[in-house]
C-alpha cells in the first residue's frame, strides 16, 4: 500500500518502540516523515531505518510549548506541508499514590498530556490547509483505572478527551482527530516496568491481566496508519482500543 505518497507525516517519540514503528510504517507507504524525539541517539537510529528520501528529524522535548511550535515550523519549512500529526511520545511509571512526587506528577502531565496539546495547537493551522488529521497515543489506562498508575491514567484519560474535543471543534473544517488505546505493547516502556514495593497482589493481578499478552509495536503502527489514511475518512473523535479484548468486559 502507498496510501501516503506525497504526504508529510510528523511523528513524536520516533526514537523507540511504537513511535519508531509508526515512522517506519508511514515511510514504507510513501510518506515523507518528520521524526522527533527527546532522545537524539534513538532518533538517529530510526532515521537510519526509514525507506525513501526527504525525511526530516529534530530533537524535541514535547513538554516545551515553544519547542513544539518550532518543530512544526521546521517541518513545514523543510517539507513544504503537513498532512498528519502522530503524537506518540510518552513515558510511564508505577507508584503507590504516596510515593508520587510533585516532580513526577508534573512531568507526567507535561509530557503525556501537555505535549499532545502543544503539538496539536501548533500543527492545526497547517492541517486545516491540507485537510489533514491527528492520531494521538492514549492507552488502555485511559479506559479503565489501573492500580499504581494514577498519574499515567490521568494523563491518558486527558489525551482521550482532548482528542474528542478537537474532533468536535474541527470536524466541519475537514480535520479529523483520533486516538488509539493500546494495552500492553512489547517496547522499552514495558521492558523497564518496575512493580512498586509491597504491591497488593490481588489488585496487581488486575493490572497484569491488562498488559499480558503483549502486542508488537508494528501492530499499533498499522492501526495509526489506518486512522490517518483516507480509508478512515469518516472516523473522527474515536479512540480505537487495541488490547486483545482486555478492557472489553
Ligand atoms: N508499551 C505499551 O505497553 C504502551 C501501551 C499503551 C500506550 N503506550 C504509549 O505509547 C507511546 C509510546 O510508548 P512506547 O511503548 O513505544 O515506549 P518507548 O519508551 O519505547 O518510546 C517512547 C519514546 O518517547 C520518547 N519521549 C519520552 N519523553 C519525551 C519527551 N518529553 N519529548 C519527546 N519524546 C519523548 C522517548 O525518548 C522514547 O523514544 C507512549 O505515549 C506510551 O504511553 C504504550
Amino acid at each position: 500500500m502507498r496510501r501516503f505518497d506525497g504526504k508529510v507525516v510528523m511523528v513524536t517519540g520516533a526514537g523507540s518502540g511504537i513511535g519508531r514503528a509508526t515512522a517506519l510504517r508511514f515511510a514504507s507507504e510513501g510518506a515523507r516523515v518528520s521524526a522527533s524525539d527527546v532522545n537524539a541517539e534513538g532518533l538517529a537510529a530510526t532515521m537510519g531505518m526509514l525507506d525513501g528520501a526527504g525525511h526530516h528529524s529534530r530533537v524535541v522535548d514535547v513538554s516545551q510549548a515553544q519547542a513544539c511550535r518550532d518543530a512544526v515550523a521546521a517541518t513545514v519549512a523543510a517539507c513544504g506541508r503537513l498532512d498528519v500529526l502522530c503524537n506518540i511520545a510518552g513515558f510511564a511509571g508505577a507508584y503507590h499514590l504516596h510515593e508520587v512526587t510533585d516532580e513526577f506528577w508534573q512531568r507526567m502531565i507535561a509530557v503525556n498530556l501537555s505535549g499532545v496539546f502543544f503539538m496539536c495547537q501548533a500543527a492545526m493551522p497547517h492541517l486545516l490547509q491540507t485537510k489533514g488529521n491527528i492520531v494521538n497515543m492514549a492507552s488502555s489506562a485511559a479506559i479503565v483505572g489501573q492500580v499504581y498508575n494514577a498519574a499515567y491514567c490521568a494523563s491518558k484519560g486527558g489525551v482521550n478527551m482532548l482528542t474528542k474535543a478537537l474532533a468536535v471543534e474541527f470536524a466541519s473544517r475537514g480535520v479529523r482527530v483520533n486516538a488509539v488505546c493500546p494495552g500492553g505493547v512489547n517496547t522499552a516502556l514495558t521492558q523497564s516496568f518496575r512493580v512498586p514495593e509491597n504491591p497488593d497482589l490481588a489488585l496487581f493481578s488486575r493490572l497484569s491481566s491488562l498488559v499480558q499478552p503483549m502486542a508488537e509495536p508494528g501492530e499499533i503502527a498499522g492501526a495509526v496508519a489506518y486512522l490517518a489514511s483516507d480509508e478512515a475518512r469518516f472516523i473522527t473523535g474515536d479512540s480505537l482500543t487495541i488490547d486483545g479484548g482486555q478492557t472489553a468486559s
